[in-house]
């Protein structure tokens, strides 16, 4: 089965051809993160413009990469939600648009079961394990997902507040970093200590949901982290040094609730497999704690490369194709 993957919830417009859910035939990502360096985060109007400039050579340039002509497509898999409004709308309207002169059916898809299923991209279907735990850990989102199959997803911790991926962007943005914070807080955190700040943790025992004072909860929260940041650094002109340590004690302290959480999930629901996916799992410090801390025979896995982390139409391609008959699957046009 042959599906066009069209992407373009938030700051990438991409779109990729995938055979039957693994088999990446094309991959186009043009990113507009120089872009949105400007203003130090993503303005959503200025990124719908620059996907309507862009989204056409795109989409062109994912079926000539893939000697594909329309009319072979199976189906074209495009983000419906969650995401920048006017960005998904670019996204849908193109899809639609295609079907409407090609008659090609549209299948919309989930961000976060699209991130998922950045893990079956370039492997093999059959060597993937149920049950597994995904921690979906970007921007917008920050998930821990129990998958039983295909169609049995369940979601059984999310953040209260800010994602990591936003904490990594929003202290990025108070150190004077840039953007994305993610890459430029690990760059920065090469040369400074990973313990030079305690910076705190939010565990967040859950006591009403488990019935057990002493539980942990696998929520997340990072708007205290970013917070306890702001007034440590507010009102110091921060040193090179300063800033590095600061990266690197951040870039821990989030790395370690993010791995215990997802390698505790995986023992307590016996996870046979332990999955990273969205921008932060690009991150090299979270993808060594967590290999660290797994059981050995829990299988780690993370996306094959670091561009199907970060959005992409491929990962849209294969949640189309291997959620074709799911709950969380909304159908097209
Ligand atoms: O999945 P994604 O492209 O978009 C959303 O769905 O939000 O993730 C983007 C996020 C940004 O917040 C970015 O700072 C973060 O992923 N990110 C990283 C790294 N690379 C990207 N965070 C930590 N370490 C990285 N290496
Ligand atoms: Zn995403």
């Amino acid at each position: 089965m042959l599906i066009l993957g069209i992407e373009t919830s938030c700051d990438e417009t991409s779109a990729a051809v995938v055979r039957d859910g693994c088999d990446v035939l094309s991959s186009v990502i043009h990113s507009q993160a120089k872009l949105h360096e400007k203003t130090g985060g993503v303005v959503p109007e200025v990124a719908a413009r620059e996907h309507v400039a862009y989204i056409i050579p795109v989409v062109r340039k994912a079926l000539d990469d893939a000697k594909i002509s329309l009319s072979s497509l199976d189906a074209i898999a495009v983000t419906k939600e969650p995401g920048l409004l006017p960005s998904l709308l670019i996204g849908l309207q193109t899809a639609k648009t295609i079907s409407f002169a090609t008659k090609v059916p549209v299948v919309e898809t989930h961000h976060t079961v699209s991130h998922i299923y950045s893990n079956w991209l370039e492997r093999d279907a059959s060597e993937i394990m149920f049950p597994l735990i995904v921690l979906t850990v970007s921007g917008g989102h920050n998930d821990l997902v129990l998958m039983e199959s295909h169609s049995r997803m369940r979601v059984i911790g999310t953040t209260l507040d800010d994602a990591a991926g936003e904490a990594f962007d929003k202290v990025a943005r108070l150190l004077g970093l840039g953007y994305p914070g993610g890459p430029r807080i690990s760059h920065a955190a090469k040369s400074g200590k990973r313990d030079a700040y305690d910076f705190p943790r939010a565990w967040l025992f859950d006591s009403v949901r488990n019935g057990n004072k002493r539980k942990m909860s696998f929520d997340f929260s990072f708007s205290g982290m970013k917070t306890s940041i702001r007034n440590f650094i507010a009102g110091r002109k921060l040193a090179e040094a300063e800033i590095a340590d600061i990266a690197a004690s951040f870039e821990e302290a989030v790395c370690d609730v993010l791995s215990r959480k997802l390698c505790e999930a995986a023992q307590s629901f016996g996870a046979r497999e332990a999955h990273l996916a969205g921008g932060v799992s690009a991150n090299g410090r979270l993808r060594e704690l967590v290999s660290e801390r797994l059981k050995p025979e829990i299988t780690l896995r993370y996306p094959v490369k670091l561009e199907y982390c970060t959005d992409n139409g491929a990962m849209v391609a294969s949640a189309a194709y291997f959620s074709r008959n799911n709950s969380f699957f909304c159908q097209g046009i």
